[in-house]
Order: structure tokens, then C-alpha cells, then sequence
């Protein structure tokens, strides 16, 4: 069998965590260009909405071919949903499909999707199955429009990402198969890509082992446990120890293991993976304001500050459409720690843009 591309990566594998508003296209397009972590996550992506046409989501999925391997997140709850959305992720060529289940935001959880799976293993179990049937017919050859997806989805994915005829089948003939039917095998192939999920420890209290049994039935090419639960939301320490007995049991079958929660350096990444014996970890607040965080690199105030103006102007050339609000946060994150930087970060806040920014970290400079 050939190996999917997680089981290529050289062990401890490094990623960046998905963070919603806060992993967008131009952050992780940072994260590449200055650290490189192993792999990339999108912020999620909730399925019903998209499939039922919110194109503007489509935005989360725009990547650059620096973040690969670069793994789509979705969430949601219904399976005809994953479907349709998993198609689309096959199409945009990302490297793998991952599946949320740990978002612990009421809004997301009470439906039962996020980390309200965990109360719903059967559930689960076929969101996955669903997924990796999507990523199966995509690889024999079922098109968009067999796909059943809105015209107007078709006509967004194509302009986002118009695909070589040649992986194009034009002896098709006309009668859509349904989804997960058998598709002809005159068909072109495609890879197909890897499955896999990202999770807590349980819901009120831990119930790791036994939820995680749960998943391995259907044999997602990876798993990757945030060391808390859903009712602790991201307080309290996040509990390694739980992780390690986890990765035993995941050890046991094909799919890797990737803890997360808490960890704040390079060095404490690794003595985490060393010691509770997971093939890697997810990084996420960490890495805030830190593109350099995958590198081990120290930067100093001046890098920074070249970082701070770099990234505004990515995130102004990625997302016109959005204001330049969302990239004040980030801002702020990358002045901390000297003096003045309390009273930089104010001013920055009243920013609308790349040049404002310069103009304000220039200043700053020159009178230190
Ligand atoms: C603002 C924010 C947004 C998040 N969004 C997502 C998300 O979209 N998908 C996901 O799986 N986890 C999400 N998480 C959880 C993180 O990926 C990660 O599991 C958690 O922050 C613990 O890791 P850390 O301590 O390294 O930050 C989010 C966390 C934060 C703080």
C-alpha cells in the first residue's frame, strides 16, 4: 500500500494548530515562509453552511503552495454536508481532510458537532466513514456536478482553482452516480488523500481511552488530541499524562498520534512528544505573533517589527475583501516584551493598513 502523507513525514511531527480567526491565509502563509511547521491546518470550516452555498467560506480555504502539506479542517453534523465539502476539499488539491471534533464553543458543541461528537460516537464514526468515501469517489473520478453541488459552488471552486483538463474525463456520460456508488474506472485517477481527526479527551470528564477506540474503527490516518475536555474549555492545564496513555492504544494500529495543549517552545514540544510518546504535537497559541516558532529562532525586536509589516501586507494582499480590523490583533502579539510596547501596541490598534503600521513601527524605532 502506498503511504499517505502523514506516514511520510520524519518523526516528531510539528504542525500548526487550527485556530479560527486566528490561522487565516496570510498567518499561516507567515508561518511557512518563517518556520515551517511540518503541517498546516485551515481554521474550520462549518460544512452545511458551505455546502449550501456560503461562498465567502470558501475564503478560509485559499493557500499557497509554501504551507504544504496543508490539511482542510471541516466541522459540522451532517454527513450529506461532510460529503459535498470533502469533495471540494479533493478539488482545491489539499493534502488531507481533517475532521474537527473539539470544538468546544456552545454554539458548535450543543448540536453535537465539534466536540459534541464525543457524546455521539456512532455519529462520528459515520462522519468519517462519509469523508473518506467522498475522498474514495473523488479518486475514481466523480466530478463537482456529480457531486451534486450548487452551480454556484462549481462556478466558485472553478474560479478559485480552475483544474488541468487532462484530470477532466470528457467521455463522462451524463447520468450522475449517487454519492458513494461505484464509479467507472475509465476514469482518471487521483491520489487520494488522508482522513484524519482532531479531538478532546471527553466531554464533563475523561473518557480518552475509550473515545478513542471509538475512532480508531474507522482508521483515520491520524489523530490529534488537545489534552483537555470539552467543559474545561482551554482552562486548566492540559493533561499529557491521559495523552500518553492514549498513544499507547493508538500504537497499536496504522494511525499516528499527535498530542496538543500547552506548549509553549520548540524544546518543551519535544520533551513532550519524548516523554508521553506521541509521534508528534499541534502548536497553537504558541505560535501567535511567532512565525519564527517551527524555526527555534529568537527573533530580535527589529525582526519583528519587519515581521509585523510583512504580515500586514500579506494579509492585505490575501484578504482584500475583509477589513484591515483582523490583522490588528496579530499586531499586537508581535510587540510584547520592551519597554514601550504597551503604548505601541494602542497606537497599532488604530491601524487600517500596511503603510499605517510602517509608519508606526518606523517611528518607534527611531526613538529608541
Ligand atoms: C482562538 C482559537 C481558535 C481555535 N479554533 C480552532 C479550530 O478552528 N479548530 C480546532 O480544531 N481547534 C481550534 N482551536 C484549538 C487549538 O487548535 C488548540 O487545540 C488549543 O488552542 C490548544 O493548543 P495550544 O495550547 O497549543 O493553543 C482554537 C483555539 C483558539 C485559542
Amino acid at each position: 500500500m502506498t503511504k499517505n502523507f502523514w506516514q511520510k513525514l520524519k518523526q516528531p511531527i510539528l504542525a500548526l494548530s487550527p485556530m479560527d480567526g486566528i490561522t487565516d491565509a496570510a498567518f499561516r502563509y507567515m508561518t511557512s515562509k518563517y518556520g515551517k511547521p511540518d503541517v498546516i491546518y485551515t481554521e474550520f470550516v462549518n460544512v452545511e453552511g458551505l455546502a449550501r452555498g456560503a461562498i465567502s467560506m470558501l475564503d478560509h480555504f485559499i493557500y499557497n503552495k509554501i504551507e504544504r502539506p496543508i490539511v482542510a479542517q471541516i466541522y459540522g453534523i451532517e454527513t450529506e454536508s461532510f460529503y459535498k465539502v470533502a469533495i471540494m476539499c479533493c478539488y482545491l488539491g489539499f493534502d488531507g481532510i481533517d475532521i474537527n471534533m473539539g470544538c468546544p464553543a456552545n454554539k458548535v458543541a450543543r448540536r453535537n458537532s465539534g466536540a459534541g461528537l464525543i457524546r455521539v460516537p456512532e455519529q462520528a464514526k459515520k462522519i468519517i466513514r462519509t469523508v473518506k468515501q467522498a475522498v474514495t469517489d473523488w479518486s475514481n473520478g466523480i466530478t463537482l456536478e456529480e457531486a451534486e453541488l450548487r452551480p454556484k459552488l462549481i462556478t466558485a471552486l472553478k474560479n478559485m482553482y480552475p483544474q488541468p483538463e487532462s484530470t477532466i474525463d470528457q467521455s463522462r456520460t451524463t447520468t450522475p452516480p449517487k454519492p458513494g456508488s461505484k464509479i467507472s474506472k475509465s476514469r482518471p485517477a487521483r491520489n487520494p488523500i488522508p482522513v484524519s481527526v482532531k479531538t478532546r479527551t471527553g466531554i464533563d470528564e475523561i473518557i480518552a481511552e475509550e473515545w478513542v477506540k471509538h475512532l480508531l474503527e474507522e482508521q483515520p490516518a491520524t489523530i490529534a488530541m488537545h489534552g483537555r475536555t470539552l467543559k474545561q474549555m482551554y482552562s486548566g492545564e492540559a493533561n499529557w499524562e491521559i495523552l500518553g496513555k492514549v498513544a499507547k492504544i493508538v500504537h497499536k494500529t496504522d494511525t499516528l498520534f499527535l498530542g496538543n495543549g500547552g506548549i509553549h517552545s520548540l524544546d518543551d514540544a519535544h520533551e513532550k512528544i519524548k516523554k508521553y510518546g506521541t509521534d508528534g504535537a499541534l502548536i497553537g497559541r504558541a505560535t501567535c505573533g511567532n512565525p519564527w516558532f517551527f524555526s527555534g529562532i529568537e527573533p530580535t525586536m527589529e525582526d519583528r517589527f519587519k515581521a509585523a509589516i510583512d504580515h500586514a501586507r500579506c494579509f492585505e494582499e490575501i484578504s482584500m475583501k475583509h477589513t484591515f480590523f483582523a490583522m490588528r490583533k496579530h499586531l499586537a502579539w508581535y510587540c510584547k516584551g520592551f519597554d514601550g510596547a504597551r503604548e505601541l501596541r494602542k497606537e497599532l490598534m488604530q491601524t487600517n493598513s500596511s503603510d499605517e503600521v510602517k509608519v508606526i513601527l518606523d517611528k518607534f524605532e527611531n526613538t529608541i
